[in-house]
C-alpha cells in the first residue's frame, strides 16, 4: 500500500444475509471500526438489504455498494437491476465481474466494460474484479488472461477517469479454498494490474486502488494490505462476522 492511497477494506456478502441479519451485523460492527479512520470500509449485501444497510449506515463512515448491476437503462430484462435503482438508494458503488458471476452466468469482458463505462458515467463507484483461474495460473497464462481483463474491462473508461474504479485481483484457487495467495503471489499479481494500467495512463496507474482477494482473513490482512501494490482487501467469508471483518479494517489502519 502506498501512503498516497487510502486503503480499503470490502465485505462481499454474496447471497448471505436476509435484512434482520444485516441489520444485526452492522450493529455489531459500527461500534468497532470508529476509530480506523484511515480506512474506507465497504460493505456489499444482497440487492434486498441494500436499502436498509444505506439507513443504518447514514452518517457512519461505511459504504454500500452492490454485487451487481444491469447496464441497460431500463427495459425487459427480468431480474435485473439498473443502475437509477441503485442510485435512488444512494448506493456508493457496484461490485462488478465477480469471479462468480463470470462463471456462473456468463458474464464476459466486453459486456462487462459496458457496465464499468456505465458507472463512470453514474454517481456510483465501480469495483472490477479480475482473477485467473488454476489451470491458468499452472499453464503461464495468467499475466495474459489479467490482461485481457484489465485492457477490455477498462477499454470504454476515459484515461482521465480510471483512477476512479477500484479493481480487486481474486485468484478462482483461492477463493472460498481457504488457500490464500502468498505475499508474493498477491504483490507480483497487484504490481502487473498496475504496470497494465500505467500502460494507458501513468497518474492513474498510480492513484488506482488495487485489492487482494481470496481467503482474505483476520490472520493475513496486515501482511496483505502492507504489500507495496496492494491498497486493501475483498473479504468473502471473513467479511460475515462483525468481529473478524472488524479485525480486518483494523489491521489496514
Ligand atoms: P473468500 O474470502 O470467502 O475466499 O471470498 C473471496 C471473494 O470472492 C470476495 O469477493
Amino acid at each position: 500500500m502506498s501512503s498516497s492511497r487510502r486503503p480499503v477494506i470490502a465485505g462481499n456478502w454474496k447471497m448471505h444475509k436476509t435484512i434482520a441479519e444485516a441489520e444485526q451485523f452492522i450493529q455489531g460492527l459500527l461500534p468497532r471500526v470508529t476509530t480506523a479512520d484511515s480506512v474506507d470500509v465497504v460493505i456489499c449485501p444482497p440487492f434486498t438489504a441494500l436499502g436498509a444497510m444505506v439507513d443504518s449506515t447514514r452518517g457512519s463512515r461505511v459504504e454500500v455498494y452492490a454485487q451487481h448491476v444491469n447496464d441497460q437503462p431500463e427495459g425487459a430484462f427480468t431480474g435485473e437491476i439498473s443502475i437509477a435503482m441503485l442510485e435512488e438508494l444512494d448506493v456508493h458503488g457496484v461490485i462488478i465481474g465477480h469471479s462468480e458471476r463470470r462463471g456462473l452466468y456468463a458474464e464476459n469482458d466486453v459486456s462487462l466494460a459496458k457496465k464499468v463505462a456505465a458507472l463512470i458515467d453514474s454517481s456510483l463507484a465501480p469495483l472490477l474484479c479480475v482473477g485467473e483461474t488454476e489451470a491458468e495460473r499452472d499453464a503461464g497464462t495468467m499475466e495474459a488472461r489479467l490482461r485481457e481483463q484489465v485492457t477490455t474491462g477498462l477499454s470504454e473508461v476515459p484515461s482521465d477517469r480510471i483512477a476512479e474504479v477500484t479493481i480487486a485481483y481474486e485468484p478462482i484457487w483461492a477463493i472460498g479454498t481457504g488457500r490464500v495467495a502468498t505475499a508474493d503471489q498477491a504483490q507480483e499479481a497487484c504490481a502487473f494490474i498496475r504496470a497494465l494500467i500505467a500502460e494507458r495512463d501513468a497518474s492513474a496507474a498510480e492513484q488506482i486502488r488495487i485489492l487482494y482477494g481470496g481467503s482474505a482473513k483476520p490472520e493475513n490482512a496486515a501482511e496483505l494490505v502492507g504489500l507495496a501494490d496492494c491498497d486493501g482487501l475483498l473479504v468473502g467469508g471473513a467479511s460475515l462476522d462483525p468481529a473478524s471483518f472488524a479485525e480486518m479494517v483494523v489491521a489496514a489502519g
